[in-house]
């Protein structure tokens, strides 16, 4: 299937590693020219090698999504490498410290900040531009923690689930303007951000370093599903490439699930 991605601009925010760089790398693989993003340059320009080496286009964005100056830097770098953007895939998140027994106000305050703030900062800058061209994909990067969410993962949960929340907003305010707004939610995930925090889990449950029976817990615990297993970033990435397809044009405001079936509910 040819997904018509052939010279469409796209930023993938957190693509040095992970859920991130598999999409990045699939969006490249569909012709798509791509800006790698992350903070550290050494990871963003290896993954950017990484592309051209198997024949894409990227350039690399850095900054501290966590902050305006770096969300500031992101914006005029992307700008200046590719004169704006056509897809915008906003990826980067995750937990601090979380869960109800332990996680203060200000912990809420980062995980919506980092899951959230930096993606309507993102939105602002390059939606109008997608507006004023007639077309554009804005793809959110949820977690099946937005739609059920562990007690461990209270805020976390609640920053995602916000997140698909202003994904349908988003898509209405965009009525008629040839851009959609979806989310991408996934469950358990293989990346170097799941590995972290299955070790931690280990940790905290006298597994010490034993990433395999961590894993094993909480695939047959909390985290179980009717798949029975962990997705990979490249799957979800396939679903992010064909969300940012002009194939997609009626896919829009959708939560999208890809949890292994997590998430027990209809819809
Ligand atoms: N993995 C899962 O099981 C899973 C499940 C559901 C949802 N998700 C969601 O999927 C997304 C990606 O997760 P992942 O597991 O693929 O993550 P990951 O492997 O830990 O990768 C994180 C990426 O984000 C960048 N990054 C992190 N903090 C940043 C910041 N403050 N500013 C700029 N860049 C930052 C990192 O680059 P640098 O280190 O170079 O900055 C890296 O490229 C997240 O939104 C996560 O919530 C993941």
């Amino acid at each position: 299937m040819d997904l018509q991605l052939d010279g469409k601009r796209a930023l993938v925010t957190g693509s040095t590693s992970g859920i991130g760089r598999a999409a990045a790398t699939a969006l490249a693989g569909e012709g798509a020219v791509v800006a790698v993003h992350g903070r550290d340059r050494k990871r963003a320009e290896e993954t950017a090698a990484a592309i051209a080496g198997s024949g894409g286009k990227a350039v690399v964005a850095l900054g501290d999504l966590a902050r305006d100056d770096g969300r500031e830097a992101v914006v005029s770098g992307v700008e200046s490498e590719l004169g704006g953007i056509d897809i915008l895939v906003n990826n980067v998140g995750g937990s601090t410290r979380d869960g109800w027994p332990v996680a203060e106000p200000a912990d809420w305050g980062a995980m919506l900040n980092l899951n959230v703030v930096s993606a309507v900062h993102l939105i602002g800058a390059f939606a109008p531009g997608m507006r004023a061209r007639q077309w554009g994909r804005i793809i959110q990067v949820g977690s099946a923690a937005g739609a059920n969410p562990p007690p461990s993962m209270a805020g976390y949960g609640a920053a995602k689930a916000a997140l698909a929340n202003l994904t349908v907003s988003l898509a209405k305010d965009l009525a008629g303007s040839g851009v959609t707004a979806n989310i991408v939610s996934p469950g358990p995930t293989l990346t170097e951000g799941w590995r972290e925090f299955a070790l931690s889990f280990a940790r905290s449950q006298g597994m010490g370093e034993d990433f395999e029976a961590a894993r094993a817990a909480l695939m047959s615990g909390p985290l179980a599903n009717p798949s029975g297993r962990l997705a990979e970033p490249g799957e979800v990435a396939a679903l992010i490439a064909l969300v940012a397809s002009p194939l997609a044009a009626s896919i829009n405001g959708a939560n999208l699930r890809i949890d292994g079936g997590f998430t027990p509910t209809v819809n």
